[in-house]
């Protein structure tokens, strides 16, 4: 951009998954320190998930999204029709986060995803069904809400991190063979499973988080061979972990998350951790 003479008056048009988006929403961040950028996500993880909220960031080897900027869309334009090209395995790993905002925000919704998840995995050729779009919108609207009552991640944002924390774990130690998507649905059923562990979830809360997940084609437990001291080694490296104990975001029940007076996160020890792990 600087060798094309772009200037302050310029902006970035984020066309694109969530790697361009992320990667467009950084470079607009820091150019010129910050210039607009627009999101047009291409890809059912950034149309209800990275393109909304104004989080960039990028991998790095040491971790993911360890360098990145807060920086909100001047505006997101979505079109399910681009979902017509995309791979069966990235519309899977869409529905993982479509889960993800069911089971933080709205019991009604998660049991609506289950249900229309195979016809909306079925629709092919040009056309985005109804029930897809139905999604998508219910999924933007979560996650618009809780982003503009915590912009910048004090508190209430933190419940979307739910399933991520073992996920980005789990998609660091796959060496990013697992798609997000999978990685958070892997991330999700083990937390779900901890949750009830610790005594914090109602029971039957991470059966129901599986069944969903399973409707729509997505991992519920680590690959075999995975290393599970790996997986901790690797929450250390993440920004949530602190020595000998992880802060998860976690489900008191499907549609409410726990934490709502210790700052939407629970402490969990290394020892509990490890046996949900195995
Ligand atoms: N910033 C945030 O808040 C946030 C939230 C969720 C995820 N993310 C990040 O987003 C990334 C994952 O995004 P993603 O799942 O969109 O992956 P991606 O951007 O890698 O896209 C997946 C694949 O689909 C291809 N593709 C994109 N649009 C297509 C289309 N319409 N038809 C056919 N192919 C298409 C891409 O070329 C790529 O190969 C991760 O790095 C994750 O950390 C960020
Ligand atoms: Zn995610």
């Amino acid at each position: 951009m600087l060798a094309k003479g772009y200037g302050r008056d310029s902006a970035v048009i984020a066309l694109g998954g969530g790697v361009v988006g992320d990667l467009a929403g950084f470079v607009a961040a820091t150019f010129m320190r910050g210039i607009p950028v627009v999101q047009v996500p291409t890809t059912l993880v950034a149309m209800v998930d990275a393109s909304i909220g104004g989080k960039t960031a990028v991998d790095t080897p040491a971790g993911k999204n360890l360098v990145g900027s807060f920086h909100p869309p001047a505006a997101v334009i979505v079109d399910p029709q681009l979902l017509a090209t995309l791979p069966l395995r990235e519309m899977r790993a869409g529905i993982a986060e479509i889960v993800k905002h069911g089971v933080i925000a709205d019991e009604a919704y998660l049991r609506q995803v289950a249900s229309r998840v195979p016809e909306v995995l079925s629709a092919t050729g040009g056309s985005a069904s109804d029930s897809m779009l139905a999604l998508i919108v219910r999924s933007v609207e979560i996650k618009a809400d809780i982003v503009s009552r915590d912009e910048r991640e004090d508190g209430l944002r933190k419940t979307l991190n739910f399933g991520h924390t073992i996920g980005h774990a789990v998609e660091l130690v796959s060496g990013y063979s697992l798609l997000h998507g999978e990685a958070v649905g892997i991330g999700m059923a083990l937390e779900g499973r901890l949750a009830e562990r610790i005594g914090v979830a109602q029971s039957g809360t991470a059966a129901t988080i599986t069944g969903a997940l399973q409707s729509a084609g997505l991992p519920t437990d680590l690959p075999p061979g995975f290393d599970r001291e790996a997986i901790i080694e690797a929450m250390r490296s993440d920004k949530k972990g602190l020595s000998g104990k992880t802060r998860f975001a976690l489900p008191l029940r499907i549609g409410a998350m726990a934490g709502a007076k210790t700052g939407w996160t629970v402490s969990v020890g290394d020892d509990q951790l490890r046996e949900v792990l195995a």
